[in-house]
């Protein structure tokens, strides 16, 4: 009876949030129509039109061109602005000094925190922590809109196999289960619950719509071509979650799918985005993705924005397309006012959405941007979570963690750089705020030791790269002294030293926009240096500072200790010391594969079996799927790290060995701390579709619990399993299940599985 009770209230109230949100909407209408009413052409092409604020100041916002334009009415919108002083006065001309005084949306990449500066997505992935996910984006809208910035360029989902791609940085890695559920946690840190109600939430925009990460060769911005199937089953599933989470807008991507430009693609933006999933927000494009359309070869301006527009582009980024071509387009009929009056509403609902027709000036409280911006609190945030994403990868006789005692020779290119730590995409970090390595390392021994530093080399022996890797004020301050003279210089160090921790990997511009590479080994002078600190013969760690899957079998045959650090923000550097004095056990687990070298790319853990698989534990096989000279092996196995003690895994417990359609079991494992100190351990589940109407991959995540576990502690950790959890895309692009056995298989990382069979029927 209770329930009964209990379920009709849960209708009713639904009923009434239902009704709520009809009228909410229909009061929206009702104001747009009337603005609309009074909008001419121009006026309402403006809205779709988002310039790069570039270096605005207060006076330029008065007299620059843009100034003249948004009073106009000509702009939409501005990005690449800080400062809420100036973005208020920025504003300030658009609500007093524009005819309609129409509010300007205000965009920035906070990809990875604002100021307080957070892991690198990668990194954040790494974590394997939802929560911790979700409060640094929670951080990162907090300070953004204290700060004027109501609109982020993030969360950025691509998938990708294919660590020659300098963006791998900036995503989640190459799993779509995975991703998908940072999506979510992402959007619920800047969105919450999508009301907007308060000035602390701000809107997201899902990117790059859609498969950048799958680039040819790992060649930014360069062509991707898919099957459907892959497409649906393997690439699309985080953009999906980002848009079922409620995600407020869209960005296009730069390449094309399916032969037809992202920005162009209606099948892509109409037919799927829109249609198939439901999305009610905006579509940006991406820096010039109207203008690029027209190197793709696809038309020329006038043409590409026109095909932009049918498409179901909103807002143009930079290109100024819609805004210059389309009164000619109208007038030849190409498009229609229907279509601009579409993309026109979109704006007007997204900016009605986030309260600034009842306060434009809503995120511009130049009292918060003093105290709630790089506070003591959320940088000690930052600190917890970058030492979460750290990924120990090999630990040879308890290398790490070292004693707070005796000397310790830090020695490296980016043992003393502050400017590199926070990584790729940030930025409003102040850079030159952040420790080094060298000073945190310093600060944990105190008066119990003495660190001595050294540079041992430059970044890379080519200078002209060494400035390629550097940019956006990231110098590492390229040495002039010989190889041998630092390499000298490191020695002494290291001979005084007790142990010796090398700061070695790639700067932060080593990957990110732009930043392919095709040697993915730590560069050439820093792997000699790292060599010759070896021949020492006193224990030494390399913390290794990378934006993406490195090729590292050299390092893991001959180095006792890795520690992957990715780049880890602000408070990067105080967060290594804390790991590797054991203050932080390191909890981080791989997103994404360490191929043994770059021949084996793509290398990723959920591909197919194929018609002649290696047989299980072999090296090579003639005429079987492999290579003459390199084993199928990763190097690292997604989902693979290391820990300052041990777990151990039970067998799996299976509630039953049969499923029914609507039915539910649950796969149980017992995960003991066998070792000595507290530590965490991501418990991930995987699945195996034994047979299918079409391939299937050899396993494919579909859960994961992160856990703390005290010395000698156990905890049964379940997941539940029903048929939903077994769907995918048949060749027909229906999304089923089919039944049949299927392998289960829980652990600590993709490879170090236990295994139990159950049968849908
Ligand atoms: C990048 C986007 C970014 C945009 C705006 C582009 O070059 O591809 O990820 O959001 O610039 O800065």
């Amino acid at each position: 009876m209770r329930n009964l009770f209990f379920g009709a209230f849960c209708l009713l109230s639904l009923s009434l949030s239902a009704q709520n949100k009809a009228a909410q909407d229909a009061e929206m209408n009702r104001f747009i129509d009337n603005l609309m009413s009074k909008m001419t052409l121009d006026e309402k092409l403006g809205q779709l039109n988002l310039p790069s604020a570039g270096d605005i100041t207060t006076g330029q916002a008065k007299s620059s061109d843009i100034a003249g334009k948004i009073k106009n009415g000509l702009v939409g919108g501005l990005f690449n602005i800080k400062g809420v002083d100036k973005i208020r006065e920025v504003q300030r001309v658009a609500v007093e000094e524009s005819r309609l005084k129409i509010p300007l949306i205000f965009g920035m990449d906070v990809i990875h925190g604002y100021e307080t500066g957070f892991p690198i997505p990668l990194g954040l992935a790494a974590t394997w922590d939802m929560q911790a996910i979700e409060r640094s984006a929670r951080i990162a809208a907090i300070e953004a809109s204290a700060d004027g910035i109501f609109w982020t360029f993030s969360p950025m989902v691509d998938v990708s196999r294919d660590p020659r791609w300098g963006r791998v940085s900036e995503g989640n890695g190459e799993d779509p289960f995975l991703g998908g559920q940072i999506a979510k946690a992402m959007i619920k840190g800047y969105q919450g619950d999508n009301t907007y109600s308060d000035n602390k939430h701000i809107m997201a925009c899902v990117k790059h719509y859609a498969l950048y990460g799958a680039a040819e060769a790992g060649r930014d911005y360069n062509t991707t071509d898919m099957s459907r199937m892959r497409m649906f089953n393997e690439y699309m599933y985080p953009y999906k979650a980002a848009v079922e989470a409620g995600v407020g807008s869209v960005m296009a991507s730069f390449n094309e799918v399916d032969g037809v430009p992202a920005t162009a693609n209606k099948w892509l933006m109409d037919d799927v985005l829109r249609k198939q999933w439901g999305f009610d927000g905006f579509v940006v494009t991406d820096y010039t993705g109207i203008s690029e359309m027209i190197d793709h070869g696809i038309g020329d301006l006038q043409e590409v924005s026109a095909r932009a527009l049918k498409a179901g582009i909103d807002m143009d980024m930079v290109s100024e397309g819609l805004l210059s071509t389309l009164p000619k387009s109208l007038k030849e009929g190409k498009v229609n006012q229907a279509d601009i009056d579409k993309a026109c509403r979109r704006i007007l609902e997204a900016k009605y959405k986030l309260g600034l027709f009842k306060d434009p000036y809503k995120f511009m409280d130049s009292k918060r941007a003093k105290t709630e911006i790089y506070t003591p609190q959320n940088l000690a945030e930052a600190r917890k979570i970058a030492a979460e994403s750290y990924v120990l990868l090999k630990n040879a006789n308890n290398t790490l963690p070292l004693k707070k005692q005796g000397t310790v020779a830090v020695v490296g290119p980016l043992a003393k750089s502050a400017v590199n730590m926070a990584g790729t995409w940030s930025v409003a970090v102040p850079l030159d705020k952040a420790p080094t390595v060298v000073q945190s390392i310093t600060d944990a021994l105190g008066k119990n030791g003495k660190v001595i530093y050294a540079k041992g080399s430059n970044l890379v022996a080519d200078a002209k790269l060494e400035e390629h890797a550097t940019m956006f004020g990231r110098s590492l301050g390229r040495d002039n002294r010989t190889k041998e003279e630092l390499l000298k210089e490191a020695l002494d160090a290291a001979k005084q030293s007790d142990v010796i921790v090398a700061a070695l990997g790639e700067s932060s511009e080593f990957s990110g926009e732009s930043s392919s590479r095709t040697n993915l080994n730590i560069p050439d002078v820093q792997q000699e240096l790292l060599a010759e600190l070896l021949k020492t013969g006193k224990p030494v760690v390399l913390v290794l500072f990378a934006g993406r899957p490195m090729t590292l079998s050299w390092e893991q045959a001959n180095v006792p200790a890795i520690l992957n650090v990715w780049f880890g923000g602000s408070m990067a550097a105080p967060a290594i010391a804390d790991v590797l004095f054991g203050d932080a056990n390191p909890s981080g687990k791989l997103p994404a594969t360490f191929p043994q070298n770059v021949g084996q790319i793509p290398l990723f853990y959920n591909h197919k079996n194929t018609g002649r698989p290696l047989g299980e534990g072999k090296w090579f096989e003639k005429f079987r799927s492999n290579y003459l000279d390199v084993s199928n092996e990763p190097l690292y196995p997604f989902g693979y790290g290391l820990s300052y003690t041990q777990f151990s895994y039970s067998d799996i417990t299976l509630s039953s060995a049969n499923l029914n359609e609507n039915g539910e079991i649950t796969a149980s494992v017992t995960v003991t701390n066998t070792g000595k100190v507290e530590g965490k351990e991501v418990v991930q589940l995987y699945i195996r579709d034994i047979v299918g109407s079409v391939t299937r991959p050899v396993k494919e995540l579909k859960g994961f619990e992160k856990i703390s576990l005290k010395a000698g502690e156990s905890k049964t950790v379940s997941f539940k399993i029903s048929p939903e959890l077994l769907k995918f895309y048949n060749y027909d692009l229906q999304y089923v299940f089919e039944p049949g056995d299927f392998d289960v298989m829980i652990g600590g990382d993709s490879k170090d599985v236990k295994t139990a069979r159950f049968t849908l029927n």
